[in-house]
């Protein structure tokens, strides 16, 4: 017998905020089509004051509660990705535990900013495989419109906000490929790569900052070690692209995700695409695209999923799981 954290409730929150291409060519010397040509994007969501990564995040949970039919005390942990926490201290996770009304447990932040709900994810299989929680919500919540720099055309038209929520449970598996549950993980990071995406403010700095990119080397890393990580996280796993159901790749780029879907040898038919309605929001993208590609009829349970992501650090992983 062996214990897997298997999916058991998953929900989404996207803000009611819309923001179409075309509205940007008012401000920018931009347009819908090199948006769209260039990273597949055709609109975002975007908080409104006074909505925040903990309050979407909380949205984001309570649907995943209400997914699996249960209530905050039955949850023993929350592992939040995020970038964006409302405040530098405390963590937005333990905001999150309060907004839900969660009087036990614990909560905290994982911080691998696009990566971060594999990290999330990851870590929190550990606390399951280990024994230290048999409950855990998993979150990715950004707001990443609030470190957007409004005059710069090569980032404020990529990103967008919004919240996803998984809920784990532990479950005895037999142990082979065939169990529900993550069935491997694999993660890296390489901080000799910072430059290349980070955010120019924070404590040294006395600011909150802004996101600075240099999306076409950001662009170069991309493919390679998503389709690397992935490859390795199914081998752990000891299934093959050809058993996989979906890839749920994190949503920046719909090139990235076409040019590393290639790579796997799995059509696009077998994506699930998101890009395009929510941006590029960073560490929730990939439960965003999880919700909601249960809720098109895309993952049914006991489909084979494997999800990575890369972003900021450089950071980068894969999960395996059975949902
Ligand atoms: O999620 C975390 C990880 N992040 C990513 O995965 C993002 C990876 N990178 C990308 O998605 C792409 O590199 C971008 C979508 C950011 C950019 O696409 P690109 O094909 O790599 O374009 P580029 O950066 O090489 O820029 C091409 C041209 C430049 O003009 P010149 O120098 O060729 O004259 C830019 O100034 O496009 C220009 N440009 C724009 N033009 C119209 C940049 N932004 C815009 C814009 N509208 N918004």
């Amino acid at each position: 017998m062996t214990t897997r954290a298997v999916v058991i409730g998953c929900g989404h929150y996207l803000p009611s905020r819309v923001v179409e291409n075309a509205e940007f060519e008012a401000t920018l010397d931009t347009n819908d089509e090199w948006i769209k040509s260039r990273s597949g994007i055709e609109r975002r969501h975007f908080a409104a004051e006074g909505e925040t990564t903990s309050s979407m995040a909380t949205a984001a949970a309570q649907a995943a509660l209400k997914d699996a039919g249960l209530g905050p005390d039955d949850v023993d942990a929350i592992v939040l990705a995020t970038s964006t926490a409302d405040f530098t201290f405390p963590s937005a996770a333990t905001m999150v535990q309060a907004q839900l009304g969660m009087t036990s447990g614990y909560a905290f932040d994982v911080q691998a900013v696009c990566a971060g709900f594999i990290f999330a994810l990851t870590n929190a299989n550990a606390l399951i495989l280990s024994g230290q929680a048999k409950r855990v919500l998993v979150i990715g919540a950004e707001t990443f419109s609030r470190i957007m720099d409004w005059t710069d055309r090569s980032t404020c038209v990529l990103f967008g906000d919004g919240a996803g929520a998984v809920l784990l449970e532990a479950q005895d598996g037999d142990g082979t490929a065939s169990d529900r549950g993550v069935l491997s993980t694999d993660l890296n990071s390489d901080g000799r790569h910072r430059d290349l995406l980070y955010v120019d403010g924070g404590v040294s700095t006395g600011t909150t900052g802004y996101l600075r990119m240099q999306g076409n080397q950001v662009f170069r890393h991309a493919v390679g070690k998503l389709a690397a990580t992935a490859t390795t996280a199914m081998e752990r796993a000891g299934v093959t692209a050809a058993e996989v159901d979906w890839i749920v790749p994190h949503q920046a780029n719909i090139r990235i995700i076409q040019g590393t879907a290639k790579k796997l040898e799995l059509p696009m038919e077998q994506v699930v695409v998101t890009v395009q309605d929510h941006g590029n929001t960073s560490a929730a993208s990939i439960p965003l695209a999880l919700s909601v590609g249960r809720d098109r009829g895309q993952i049914k349970p006991g489909d084979l999923i494997v999800t990575e992501a890369i972003g900021g650090g450089l950071a980068w992983g894969a999960v395996v799981l059975r949902w």
